[in-house]
């Protein structure tokens, strides 16, 4: 806590806030007693400027582009590491030494396989379900599966419901896509790599040999670990706020999943490819541009703009690198997505209205046509977004749980409703 005073003046009365100093990034005003001592709330639709809980995982520098999983650069653990590693670091606070490293692999690649009747409940998915609806529902349905891991007050089930879902979500995640597709489920394999197999669960079918290819393995492990956590971004609060009442944590996740999956969050990816199919060609991105910019045109520049970066997200970098890796390693020298992704990008980091409002590439905007490369359809790619944020939902999750100040969230409001008013029988109205 600082020696800094934040004052207020309201109401001819004058207050006083304490001040709180992070490790890193801007200070925050406790006004947790605000309410209390001036009988006024605070406004902040959005949570712009709101704090919404302490927290020692990640941080986002969004002016400078940093972001940062207990203080390692996401550049160095996606260029360096692997998805695993991140998860322990998330979940634990610390890279792993080998022998954390090799029981932590062990136990998550041992917790893998779902239960056989789980299989069943697939089935009661429309055949051409979205994937995304089947995560929501299949995820809340694992409290119904595992209940000898819901006791959130006892530390060994937390940890127990954790390793079961970083472990169980790839492989409910390929589900989902083989029921999409109508393929017939693959059982987990556990001498691969935790990507690897997950590529193998996808892509794999009965009737024929399936080898991995490693380096798109590597692709994939890569895209999980951008991926894997990023503050108090809106499917996190979802999770902080879900567990906050003291519900289980698949059910926690499942909320996560859900939120995840509008447009203007996990969504997104879906959305940038369907928007750079939709552009088609080169030639077509002025008209696209000028509709972005036009305020009575709903349309957006999807994967453009950030509420948090406003500079170049990092983990676009990173992206745009692996996206080049993965073309590279299938020989797809003239997708003409990417020629039109090439280019708009070019277009939006000069205009002036993009420069202006610091609208540049979010991680999104490359991970669709990464994965559309690797083989995977438009309506997977927020599934491949929950799989990977599952660890950051359940460290962010966990932390919550764990701080002796927690308690249920509850914001209030501003009311700008009728006043009290009696009941009209109805016929008086
Ligand atoms: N294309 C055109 N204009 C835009 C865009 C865009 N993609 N994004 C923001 N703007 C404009 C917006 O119209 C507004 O203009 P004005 O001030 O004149 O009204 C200004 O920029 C600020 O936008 P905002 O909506 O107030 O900003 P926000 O912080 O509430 O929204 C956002 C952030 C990510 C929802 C938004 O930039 C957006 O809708 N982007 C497209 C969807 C997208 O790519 N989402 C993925 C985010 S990264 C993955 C994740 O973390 O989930």
């Amino acid at each position: 806590m600082s020696d800094t005073k934040a004052k207020l003046a309201l109401g001819g009365e004058s207050y006083e806030f304490d001040v709180h100093s992070g490790t890193l990034g801007p200070d925050v005003i406790d006004i947790s007693s605000l309410y209390a001592s001036t009988g006024a709330f605070t406004y902040d639709p959005g949570f712009t400027s709101t704090a919404s809980c302490e927290s020692d995982i990640t941080f986002i520098d969004g002016e400078k582009g940093v972001l940062l999983h207990r203080g390692y650069p996401i550049d160095q653990l996606a260029e360096k590491g692997s998805f695993l590693e991140t998860c322990y670091l998330l979940l634990y606070g610390e890279l792993p030494n080998k022998s954390q490293m090799d029981d932590f692999e062990h136990r998550v690649t041992h917790h893998t396989m779902v239960h056989e009747q789980m299989n069943r409940f697939f089935t009661g998915f429309r055949r051409d379900a979205h994937p995304m609806a089947i995560m929501c529902g299949v995820i809340g349905a694992m409290s119904a599966f595992y209940h000898d891991s819901t006791d959130i007050s006892d530390p060994r089930q937390r940890m127990i419901a954790s390793l079961r879902m970083i472990a169980k979500m790839p492989t409910i995640a390929a589900m989902a896509y083989k029921y999409h597709v109508g393929q017939p489920f693959v059982y987990p394999k556990n001498d691969l790599s935790y990507s690897a197999n997950f590529l193998r669960m996808c892509f794999a079918v009965p009737c024929e040999e399936y080898a991995v290819n490693p380096v798109l393995a590597r692709a994939m492990d890569r895209i999980f670990i951008l991926h894997a956590d990023h503050e108090q971004n809106a499917s996190t609060s979802t999770v902080r706020l879900a567990g906050s009442s003291g519900a289980n944590p698949f059910a926690c996740i499942a909320a996560g999943i859900a939120c995840l999956w509008g447009p203007a969050h996990g969504g997104a990816n879906e959305a940038a490819l369907n928007m750079l199919s939709e552009i088609g060609s080169v030639d077509q991105i002025p008209e696209y541009i000028d509709r972005a910019k036009d305020k009575n045109d709903p349309f957006r520049l999807m994967g453009f703009g950030h509420r948090v970066y406003k500079n170049y997200d990092p983990r676009a970098k990173i992206m745009q690198k692996t996206c080049h890796e993965v073309l590279g390693e299938l020989g797809i020298t003239d997708d003409p997505l990417l020629d039109v992704a090439m280019e708009l990008e070019k277009i939006a980091l000069t205009d002036e209205y993009f420069v202006e409002k610091k609208l540049y590439p979010n991680i999104d905007f490359y991970s669709g046509i990464t994965l559309k490369a690797l083989g995977f359809p438009t309506t997977m790619f927020t599934v491949l977004f929950a799989l990977a944020r599952t660890v950051g939902w359940i460290a962010q999750w966990k932390e919550m749980i764990e701080d002796p100040r927690q308690k249920i969230g509850r914001p209030r409001q501003l009311y700008t409703g009728a006043p009290q008013r009696d009941y009209v029988p109805m016929d008086k109205r």
